[in-house]
């Protein structure tokens, strides 16, 4: 069935319409659809087109629509050109000729957006439970181990020491402003675009505001030709979706390391790693792994949508019809990668020993001492050369902070004060940092506890 047939003298190619279908994906929107379609009757009622009764066998004929289209059965044979069309053509089963009505004054540029509007908002919700889940299980984790240490790195090489629930929220930062972002893309996904006609308007009256309420949606669209042409919430989403994926992968990517022989930190569970057809030793971290790949994925996906807008003349163009794929499939990764991601942080045991270790027999003190002697009266860049050239003579005799005392520090620079010697050890010269947003133990408890009242108030 089409629903512009009147023009034409002869239907479309066999290769034309399999190119240009849609219900093959689209079908997803089925629900939305018949929702959209429901209150739609409704508005149709209020401007006089359809009767009460009317309206009553429409809506029901749509509820047993929603029903049945959850079955394959549904789609068997169907060669519509689109869901829209297929659940028009299974209307006029139901009511007969009734069905020529339900798209008085409605374009399918309005209602595609209305569904994937109805769609995106019930989706960006469940990612949103999946990202406070990932929240509360690294809060666990940070919480677990209240006093970890472990060295933080730049370029890879140990830099300086920091509280293991430092390390954990600075995660718990990126994907709150996820959070945020994800909200801010709800917003503006939950806007009601039913009225606005094929571009220019509807030719009938239609009280915009009560669909609105009817559907649930916080405001209306403010212009006709933009809801045509507009699929600015989809990318919203995508940046958004894609910006969890990066952190995500940057989470996943120092678990690999920390998870490795080489660090030791970190054991996941079996049940989120996997071994070898060959090598029997092995407990590789594929869960992990897939993550930081699907990460490209959805960026794909999102760089896919910005492609297929990029300089579309106002308003709808048949090329929009390419934004669905990619978002339904962006969506249902980010969604499985925030479930796979708070399992895996679940499963995890951190062997505190080792990073402990890590940080005791490096150099993550060497700024701390460089500090003191600031502290102490040493201009700084005088401090740094001092410290510097206890760690080349460090180097040379092959001595670990550990093995310098109060007196051999103070016979290497007088500039050293006894108190100095303290801060061969990692966890003294965190306590200068209780700076708000440090790593000092107290400003890392007031954070965590900070972090918990986030959480228990973040809704979408
Ligand atoms: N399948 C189309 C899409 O997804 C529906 C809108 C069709 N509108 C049109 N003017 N051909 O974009």
């Amino acid at each position: 069935m089409k629903l512009w047939g009147g023009r034409f003298e002869t239907g479309p190619s066999e290769i034309f319409e399999r190119f240009s279908e849609s219900l093959s994906f689209d079908k997803r929107l089925a629900d939305c659809d018949c929702r959209g379609s429901q209150a739609f009757a409704r508005a149709l009622m209020r401007v006089g087109i359809l009767t009460d009764t009317e309206c009553a066998q429409l809506v029901e004929a749509f509820e047993t629509i929603r029903y049945q289209a959850q079955h394959p059965d549904f789609y068997l044979n169907a060669t519509d050109e689109d869901i829209h069309t297929l659940i028009i053509r299974k209307l006029k089963d139901h009511v007969g000729p009734l069905a020529d009505k339900i798209h008085t004054g409605r374009s399918r540029n309005e209602q595609v957006s209305l569904d994937i509007r109805l769609w995106l908002r019930e989706e960006i919700d469940q990612v949103h439970a999946h990202l406070k889940a990932l929240l509360d299980a690294l809060l666990t984790i940070a919480k677990a181990y209240p006093h970890a240490i472990i060295p933080g790195y730049t370029h890879t090489r140990r830099a300086q020491a920091v509280l293991w629930p430092h390390y954990i929220l600075a995660y718990f930062e990126m994907f709150s402003r996820d959070a945020e972002r994800l909200s801010d893309a709800r917003r503006r996904t939950d806007v009601m675009p039913l009225g606005s006609g094929a571009l220019a308007g509807s030719g009938f009256p239609f009280d915009r505001d009560a669909i609105a309420a009817d559907l649930g949606f916080a405001a209306i669209t403010r212009n006709s030709m933009d809801v045509s042409g507009d699929r600015d919430f989809a990318l919203d989403f995508l940046y958004a979706a894609s910006m969890i994926m990066l952190h995500l992968s940057r989470f996943c990517e120092d678990w690999i390391l920390y998870a490795s022989e080489e660090f030791g930190w970190i054991e996941l569970g079996d049940e989120v790693t996997s071994g070898s057809s060959l090598m029997p030793q092995k407990k590789n971290p594929d869960s992990l792994e897939l993550i930081r790949g699907k990460c490209g994925r959805v960026y794909g996906a999102m760089n896919a949508l910005f492609l297929t807008m990029k300089g579309l003349p106002m308003t709808y163009n048949r090329d929009m019809q390419e934004d669905k794929e990619p978002l339904f499939d962006a969506a249902r990764q980010v969604g499985l990668s925030l479930q796979m991601a708070e399992a895996l942080i679940r499963s995890a045991k951190l062997n505190e020993a080792k990073p402990e270790a890590a940080a005791e027999e490096s150099w993550v003190i060497a700024t701390d001492l460089a500090e003191e002697l600031a502290r102490s009266g040493t201009p700084f860049h005088q401090g740094h050369q001092i410290v510097g050239r206890l760690m080349l003579e460090s180097v040379r005799l092959g001595k670990k902070p550990s093995d310098w005392t109060s007196e051999t520090l103070q016979a290497f620079a007088p500039e050293f004060k006894p108190e100095a010697a303290r801060l061969l050890h990692p966890r003294e010269g965190m306590k200068s940092r209780e700076i708000p947003g440090g790593t000092g133990p107290q400003a890392v408890a007031k954070a965590l506890d900070e972090a918990q009242t986030r959480l228990a108030a973040l809704r979408p």
